[in-house]
């Protein structure tokens, strides 16, 4: 329970990034998700050392693509972020179209498989974020990465060393996100703002 209720994202990341064999394991962890109907929809990409300028690459690419007016400043800051964090976990789903269980259900097992990443990095003393952006929504770059439609990505994992642990930050109260249902409709104090 304590390395469940200490994680805390970061992007305040350095080297190490997971050995071989640890990132074998968080994989393994990740593996534990739920997944209904055995679909197994969970595909990681690692991206690492030489790969990581090249990615980076694509990612600009990308943004550009989608966006040919973007700044400047918003291509440097990705293109740096991809090029130097330690590791990167591409989070592809692999979804199968028309099958007898909905593609919600699919994602929500690749959210829960990123989950599990997040706690297990926590857990080695690793640190790590979930990060997205318009990219993750690129067919041309999740092809570029081995997912062709209609598989596509989740969003990107940075993970490294925390440069600097910094004190978790306030969590809410869970009281306020959960209710007894005993009969009747029930209301969270969390939508009462
Ligand atoms: C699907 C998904 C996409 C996210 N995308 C981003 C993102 O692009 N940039 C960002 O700063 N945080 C993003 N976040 C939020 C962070 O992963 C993280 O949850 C947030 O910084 C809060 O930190 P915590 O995990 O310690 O509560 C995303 C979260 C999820 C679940």
């Amino acid at each position: 329970m304590d390395v469940l209720l200490s994680r805390a994202s970061t992007d305040r990341l350095a080297d190490p990034a997971p050995s071989a064999a640890q990132l074998e394991q968080i994989l393994a962890a990740a593996l534990r998700a739920p997944d209904h109907g055995r679909l197994r929809p969970w595909r990681y990409i690692v991206i690492e050392g030489e790969a990581r300028p090249l990615f980076a690459q694509k990612v600009v690419d990308s943004m550009l693509r989608l966006d040919p007016q973007t700044p400047e400043f918003n291509l440097t800051k990705r293109r740096t972020r991809f090029a130097t964090m330690p590791m990167t976990i591409a989070l592809g789903m692999h979804l199968r179209v028309g099958h007898k269980i909905p593609l919600w259900e699919q994602e929500m097992a690749v959210a829960a498989g990123a989950m599990n990443i997040l706690n297990a990095l926590h857990a080695l003393g690793f640190g790590g974020i979930w990060v997205s952006g318009p990219v993750t929504q690129d067919p041309v770059l999740a092809t570029e990465l081995g997912l062709a439609a209609p598989h596509r990505l989740a969003g990107f994992i940075f993970v490294g060393t925390p440069d600097n642990p910094h004190p978790a930050p306030a969590r809410p109260d869970p009281a306020a996100f959960s209710a007894r249902w005993q009969g009747a409709p029930v209301t969270f104090s969390a939508d009462k703002d």
